[in-house]
């Protein structure tokens, strides 16, 4: 029992998890908070150039069919926790059209039984699970993968 005790407090996930608990008690510029309760920079809208051009410029190209659409917007601002998601203000059924956004796919409502709800799955809640914006920055390796024709 002792020793198991001892493996939680020395494993990376433990420790990462006290880093971040860490690092989110450090911000304090109100509005929202994490599940304790410390608070978390709150969702300052992003400079309104930035999104005006991902509305004019055309989506980001996919590198493999399944791919999800890579973020065409930086999203420092852009918060998802348990009770708030900022990227649904845009790009949910109800918003899009007013934001100028792309909507979520039908997908995105299926639940893991494959049943369609009316908002959307928990699954796909959080979003930066699978849609990443881009930097310019130098790949650290080469590499020689190629996009697929079939697209
Ligand atoms: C203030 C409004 C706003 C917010 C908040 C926002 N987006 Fe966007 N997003 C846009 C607009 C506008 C576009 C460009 C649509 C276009 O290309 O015409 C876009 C583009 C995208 C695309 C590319 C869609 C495509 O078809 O290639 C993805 C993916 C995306 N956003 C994901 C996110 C995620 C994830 C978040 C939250 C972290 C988020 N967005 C928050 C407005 C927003
Ligand atoms: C589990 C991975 C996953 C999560 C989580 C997820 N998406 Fe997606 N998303 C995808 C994939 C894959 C596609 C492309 C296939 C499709 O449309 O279902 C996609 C497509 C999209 C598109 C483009 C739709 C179109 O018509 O081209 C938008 C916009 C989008 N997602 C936004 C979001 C937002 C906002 C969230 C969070 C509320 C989110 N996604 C969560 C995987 C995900």
């Amino acid at each position: 029992m002792k020793s198991r005790f001892l493996a939680v407090f020395q494993s990376p996930l433990f420790v990462g998890l006290m880093l971040m608990s860490c690092v989110s008690l450090a911000a304090d510029d109100g509005g929202l908070a994490t599940l304790r309760g410390a608070s978390i920079p709150s969702a300052a809208p992003a400079s309104g150039d930035a999104l005006k051009k991902a509305i004019e410029d055309a989506p980001l190209e996919r590198d493999f069919t399944q791919q999800p659409p890579l973020v065409s917007h930086a999203i420092d601002n852009y918060p998802v926790t348990k009770n708030f998601n900022k990227c649904l203000e845009c790009h949910s059924w109800e918003n899009y059209r007013k934001k100028k956004a792309t909507k979520v796919s039908q997908s995105h409502f299926q639940d893991a039984d494959g049943k369609e709800r009316a908002s959307i799955s928990p699954r796909r809640y959080f979003c930066v699970q699978c849609h990443v914006p881009q930097v310019d920055a130098k790949p650290l390796i080469a590499n020689t993968y190629q996009r697929p024709n079939t697209r």
